[in-house]
């Protein structure tokens, strides 16, 4: 099928590449030239995992474009993939999907199944069907799909074609009989995704629920971790022994320093934002949102626990991206910590094996906005990082980080203190190390005076 894709972002470009490796004609549109002339060159915009060799294996398959005009008009099938980023209110902005329906309904010249892929507030859907029959040519038949994302960064890839499932909702036979179409590869062997045909809405809301439950159970684990510090209880054991009952699951109960990302964040707040707007509001997820927020900086507050005046302190910071395997920074828990550090006048030693670029653009254009009074400083290594530090907040579980020496926070830092929030070492381990090791949801351990 003659398939165009709006928007080459995480879902855009996955969703094109893999509709293409399953043997369709994708084109991909984005208004960023730049981003263009970077994926006609073979290379992907963004990092993840086997991403551009699916890019090349299926070239022959894939156009990139800024001419929106040309891509739709005669394509068999547009997906949205464009963002949905939270409006200042928690709402969901839906400019960037509004713009593409309106170029969709300028373009087309032959009957086209629209889907939407973008994550949208439920009735999202019936609005741009409705703006397309009103706008399109005469003549034309456009029928509306819901198909929501489930593909996680730096898996997204193996999310897409080994999908948990794809769901489809359309309110008309033939939007139906395409989609199934166009997805029945991924069907049958060797990837054998389950399909769901149901309602648009229902569609819409699966997105919406699947993604407020992970986070949810983030918030949840986080919740029970904080308190098992008060028990003296430790929240590994915990999760494992809750993880083997079937009904809970063992994945998704790790606790940390709360979820960031572009997902889960905007995700929340956009159906906790619909729930009050109809006056039903979710409470569930309502306290989910608030234990993040407070999670977030729950290695910062540790800190100001041992250390009160942390002015001209040297601190390092491992990990920036919001989890491993990604370079996106989005709500990562890295920059409200060094915010709120560098606004104390700390001296930050910032470490991340692939973001640092992006992170110090980031940071400079906060830092030509506000009067910030410590200052930051980058290292390709954790050895340097950490070398003469007073302490070490760890943000991600880079395989770099979790896998690095343990010894080596004794003999580098000034004072060996070490705030772990991803729990990346076991306590036996820091014990051994003779370092002051403080993680989330277990016991402290303190170098014991001799
Ligand atoms: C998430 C969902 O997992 C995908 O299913 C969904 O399609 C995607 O959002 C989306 O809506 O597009 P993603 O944001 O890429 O994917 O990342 P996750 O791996 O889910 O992690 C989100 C955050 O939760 C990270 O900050 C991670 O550190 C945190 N997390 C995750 C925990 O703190 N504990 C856990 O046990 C799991």
């Amino acid at each position: 099928m003659k398939v165009a894709v709006a928007g080459t972002g995480y879902v855009g470009l996955v969703t094109g590449v893999a509709l293409a490796h399953i043997g369709h004609n994708v084109t991909c549109v984005d208004v960023d030239e730049n981003k263009i002339d970077i994926m006609r060159s073979g290379k992907s915009p963004i990092y993840e995992e086997g991403l551009e060799e699916l890019m090349n294996e299926n070239k022959e398959r894939l156009t990139y474009t800024t001419d929106y005009k040309t891509a739709y008009k005669d394509a068999d099938v547009i997906f949205i993939g464009v963002g949905t980023p939270e409006r200042i209110d928690g709402s969901a902005n839906l400019d960037y999907v509004k713009t593409v329906v309106r170029q969709i309904a300028e373009s087309i010249e032959k009957d086209v199944v629209v889907v939407v892929k973008s994550t949208v507030p439920i009735g999202t859907n019936d609005k741009v069907e409705e703006y397309l029959k009103k706008n399109v040519k005469k003549g034309l038949k456009v029928y509306v799909a819901s198909n929501p994302e489930f593909l996680a960064q730096g898996t997204a890839v193996r999310d897409t074609l080994y999908a948990s499932r794809i769901v489809v909702g359309t309110e008309n036979r033939v939007a139906e009989r395409i989609m199934k179409k166009l997805y029945s590869p991924l069907t049958k062997k060797p990837y054998k995704v389950p399909y769901l045909a149901m309602d648009r809405r229902s569609a819409e809301m699966v997105k919406y629920a699947s993604n407020d439950f992970l986070a949810l159970k983030i918030s949840y684990i986080n919740e029970i971790a904080n308190f098992c510090e008060n028990v003296g209880a430790d929240i590994e054991k915990v999760a494992q022994g809750m993880g083997y009952d079937p009904r809970i699951g063992n994945k998704f109960l790790k606790a940390g320093i709360g979820f960031g990302g572009s997902c889960f964040p905007k995700d929340t707040k956009a159906l906790h934002w619909l729930s009050k707007d109809l006056d039903c509001e979710l409470k569930t997820v309502r306290a989910c949102i608030e234990v993040n927020r407070a999670q977030k900086i729950l290695m910062y507050r540790k800190l100001k626990e041992n250390i009160e005046n942390i002015e001209n302190k040297t601190i390092a910071v491992l990990g920036l991206t919001f989890k491993p395997g990604t370079d996106d920074l989005r709500e990562a828990p890295s920059i409200d910590n060094i915010e709120l550090l560098l606004d104390e006048g700390a001296n930050v030693k910032a470490y991340d094996p692939i973001s640092i670029e992006s992170f110090k653009k980031r940071i400079e254009s906060k830092i030509s906005h506000d009067s910030i009074n410590g200052n930051i400083q980058y290292f390709e290594t954790i050895d340097e990082t950490i070398k003469d530090a007073e302490a070490v907040l760890i943000m991600t579980e880079w395989p770099e980080i979790v896998n690095y020496d343990i010894n080596k926070y004794k003999t580098l830092m000034k004072e060996p203190l070490v705030l772990d929030g991803r729990n990346c070492y076991s306590l036996k381990d820091a014990e051994k190390a003779e370092i002051n090791y403080i993680s989330v949801g277990r016991k402290k351990v303190l170098i014991k005076n001799k």
